[in-house]
């Protein structure tokens, strides 16, 4: 609302973070998606616009809504949209942060119509989407900052840090699907955000709120 209290912190800064899932159709009815709500990524938007900074928030279709109107939100639907929103949005950020739930595959034909149930069995033959955050990656400038996410079960860190390395960002944040409370659809987390370097920081299990603003303390640090 117009009346809350904004600090100045990250005042001047262009913030873009991404959230929700992608919703890849199959038919003009039906679709592929996820289980992410978008809270992870509201979050982080919010704590930025609360401590002044310009945020444009990237959003599949999300379970939960922000308050704040001075946040930007574009709204997007497939991977291919995100992927045009980000690529526009991110020329002039200082820093993006990729915590969506993008779809690794899509339909490989998108039929016009709504497909008939004629058949006893079918199937959809799927092809991967675009990696947006590797596409961002390729195309960081020295001054700007990536951060992705990491979604793992097993191997957890050599996989983060295999990420961070191949799509070129500057921090990863581990999200452990294997702990309680974290992940999908529930209002806490429990996350290990990296550095290039190899430096680490745990932020134990708490509300995304708070593991919000704990990842903008270590990934903005230079920044203020
Ligand atoms: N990501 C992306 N575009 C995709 C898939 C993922 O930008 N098509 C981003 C996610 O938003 C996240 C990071 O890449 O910030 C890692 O996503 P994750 O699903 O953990 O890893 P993937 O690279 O998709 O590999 P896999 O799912 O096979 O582990
Ligand atoms: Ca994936």
């Amino acid at each position: 609302t117009s009346h809350t209290f904004r600090g100045s912190s990250f005042a001047g800064k262009k913030i873009v973070i991404t959230a929700g899932p992608t919703v890849e159709l199959i038919d003009p009815v039906r679709y592929i998606s996820n289980f992410s709500t978008g809270k992870m990524g509201l979050s982080l938007a919010e704590a930025y616009y609360l401590q002044g900074a310009d945020v444009t928030l990237i959003a599949g279709p999300l379970q939960v809504s922000t308050s704040f109107q001075g946040i930007k939100v574009v709204d997007v639907r497939s991977a291919a949209e995100m992927e045009a929103a980000c690529l526009a949005h991110f020329a002039s950020a200082d820093l993006l942060i990729m915590a969506a739930a993008v779809a690794d595959y899509r339909p490989a034909v998108q039929a016009v119509e709504k497909i008939k149930k004629s058949e006893a069995t079918t199937s959809v033959v799927l092809e991967k989407t675009i990696d947006i955050l590797a596409a961002l990656g390729a195309v960081k400038k020295p001054h700007q900052i990536l951060v992705g996410f990491a979604l793992e079960t097993e191997n957890e860190e050599v996989n983060a840090l295999a990420k961070m390395k191949s799509k070129n960002t500057d921090f990863i944040v581990l999200n452990s699907l294997k702990d309680a409370g974290a992940g999908f659809g529930v209002d806490t987390n429990q996350v290990t955000v990296f550095d290039a370097s190899g430096e680490k920081k745990l932020i134990p299990l708490q509300s995304k709120e708070v593991v919000a603003s704990e990842i903008i303390d270590f990934v903005s640090r230079g920044m203020l």
